[in-house]
């Protein structure tokens, strides 16, 4: 598919005009009133998929609505994007790239093609790598230098090669070895590397360079910084390095001229943006932490989503769904940013991961021929975990003069079942997402003080929500960010802003 005379700007398709004039009609209309039309509205409007049930009742839209995006997509050409990017075509057209980050869970028995070889036998051969690695580094076979077994994994690196794996390391912490310690240095900022190491011994230490140029300046600084530490910590012979540094990334010739040896190298391949490669070797540390069969689950997860985005209708398609409710609300509504809100401790790192993945993806103010995109591009994507945000930020959400969609992620059961906590949890995830849509203490009509009190509390309602249940955090982990990246890459679609995010270009 030739991408550079596909693209017609979004705003001139046909059916972007007839959202236009659609929005016109159903822009002041309140969710009471949507759903007091149609008591089926909360059942009817969920998606029940690959363990991951999403309630879109909640958002400002009517069937007529959903009908029209779906529309707009088919019109844009999404399905030929989707099957090109599986099909491993070089989506991404200025770097003549393929984008394949959905290879990196594909099953062994899968095949994807590029540049005339199957790429799935690699990606196996590296997580074998990575799990024969992880096992002896988790058993205590892999020494240090002084002989002592490894306690203190650190990663090494920023930008892609450090925000998923601390999100996967905090998400998945239940599933951790309790006797490690994990930490990750990103900022080139000393104080990082410095609070990183203050209470480690450097003879029980492993250090993880993950950096997929391995030319990057924060990492690289980080890096010798750790070497130096090291060795001035056990004496300073070089022979040290090799027992205490691993390195991943897709530059062998870098990686030997900062003396880690290529065997202790984990590669990945130019088709994995930085972005999209926690599930890569990039997930060294998630792998050290919850052991390959762990992790394996998790990429279970992820190929369960692909498989979804990549076969499901778009009116029951999760990540296509999303990605179109987020152009109604930015290109539509003029909504500025969407807040990520997960009712779960230990995703309190995903909404710092989203910023890069959806922000990173969708900023260019081009589209695929080098035009000037026609319509805003992606939408800050924020957040803080419930119910510490609710103590935060949530009333302006609730009562501010903004727009603000709200992403909830929740889930029915804790892995930490601790008297009330729990029902506490999701009884305040029930009652925002209630609060938002449909408003608390009409206006008052009286005066005086007690008048402007009742003013001052009232919550007009009409605020867009969606709420994920995914039913446990192992499998769901990948789900989820499958999801989001996808539906961030596809958000622009047809418009595109970022040439390294492939199909969205
Ligand atoms: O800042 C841009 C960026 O290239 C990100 O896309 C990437 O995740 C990060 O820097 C780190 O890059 P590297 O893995 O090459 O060190």
């Amino acid at each position: 598919m030739n991408m550079k005379s596909a693209v017609k700007p979004l705003t001139e398709r046909q059916t972007w005009k007839v959202l236009e004039a659609h929005y016109q009609k159903v822009r002041d209309l309140h969710l009471r009133k949507l759903f007091a039309d149609d008591p089926t509205r909360g059942e009817r409007m969920t998606v029940d998929a690959v363990g991951l049930y999403l309630d879109y009742s909640k958002n400002r839209v009517t069937d007529e609505t959903l009908k029209l995006l779906v529309q707009l997509a088919e019109e844009c050409g999404l399905r030929g994007r989707i099957d090109a990017m599986f099909r491993g075509e070089k989506i991404n057209i200025t770097e003549n790239r393929a984008v394949l980050h959905v290879a990196l869970r594909a099953p062994k028995e899968a095949s994807i093609v590029v540049d005339g070889e199957n790429v799935v036998p690699q990606v196996h051969a590296v997580l074998d790598k990575m799990a024969d690695f992880s096992n002896r580094v988790r058993s205590g076979a892999w020494k240090g230098y002084t002989g002592k077994r490894i306690r203190n994994v650190i990663n090494v690196g920023i930008g892609g090669s450090d925000l998923g794996p601390v999100m996967a390391y905090e998400a998945l912490k239940h599933y951790s070895d309790r006797s490690m310690t994990f930490r990750f240095v990103s900022n080139v900022d000393g104080t990082d590397f410095a609070e990183a190491v203050h209470d480690l011994d450097p003879a029980e230490t492993l250090f993880i360079i993950s950096s997929k140029t391995f030319t990057t300046l924060e990492t690289m600084t980080n890096a010798r910084t750790a070497r130096d530490w090291l060795l001035a910590g056990l004496g300073g012979d070089e022979k040290a390095v090799a027992k205490h540094f691993v390195a991943v990334s897709t530059n062998a010739s870098e990686v030997a001229k900062f003396g880690i040896d290529t065997a202790n190298m984990f590669g990945f391949w130019d088709w994995v943006g930085g972005r999209y490669s926690m599930d890569s070797a990039i997930g060294l540390s998630t792998m050290i932490a919850i052991g390959p069969d762990n992790f394996r689950a998790m990429l279970d997860g992820f190929h369960q989503m692909d498989e979804h985005f990549r076969t499901t209708p778009f009116e029951r398609n999760l990540p296509v769904l999303m990605g179109l409710l987020a152009v109604w609300y930015n290109d539509f509504f003029g909504a500025a940013t969407v807040a990520v809100l997960p009712y779960e401790q230990y995703l309190k790192r995903f909404p710092a991961y989203l910023q890069q993945l959806t922000m990173e993806s969708n900023g260019k103010h081009v589209t695929l021929d080098g035009s000037k995109v026609p319509c805003d591009t992606s939408p800050v994507y924020w957040g803080e975990p419930g119910t510490n945000g609710q103590h935060s930020f949530y009333q302006l959400i609730h009562q501010g003069t903004r727009l603000i969609p709200c992403d909830f992620i929740a889930f029915y059961q804790t892995l930490n079942p601790l008297g009330r906590h729990h029902d506490i949890l999701l009884a305040n995830v029930f009652a925002q997402a209630e609060a938002l849509a449909f408003g608390k203490h009409r206006a008052s009509q009286g005066g005086g003080h007690a008048g402007l009190a009742r003013a001052h509390r009232v919550f007009e309602g009409n605020r867009p929500s969606n709420t994920f249940w995914p039913s446990g955090l192992l499998r769901n982990l990948g789900k989820l960010v499958a999801l989001t990246s996808t539906a961030s890459l596809h958000r622009r679609f047809g418009t595109s802003t970022r040439s390294t995010s492939g199909v969205s270009s």
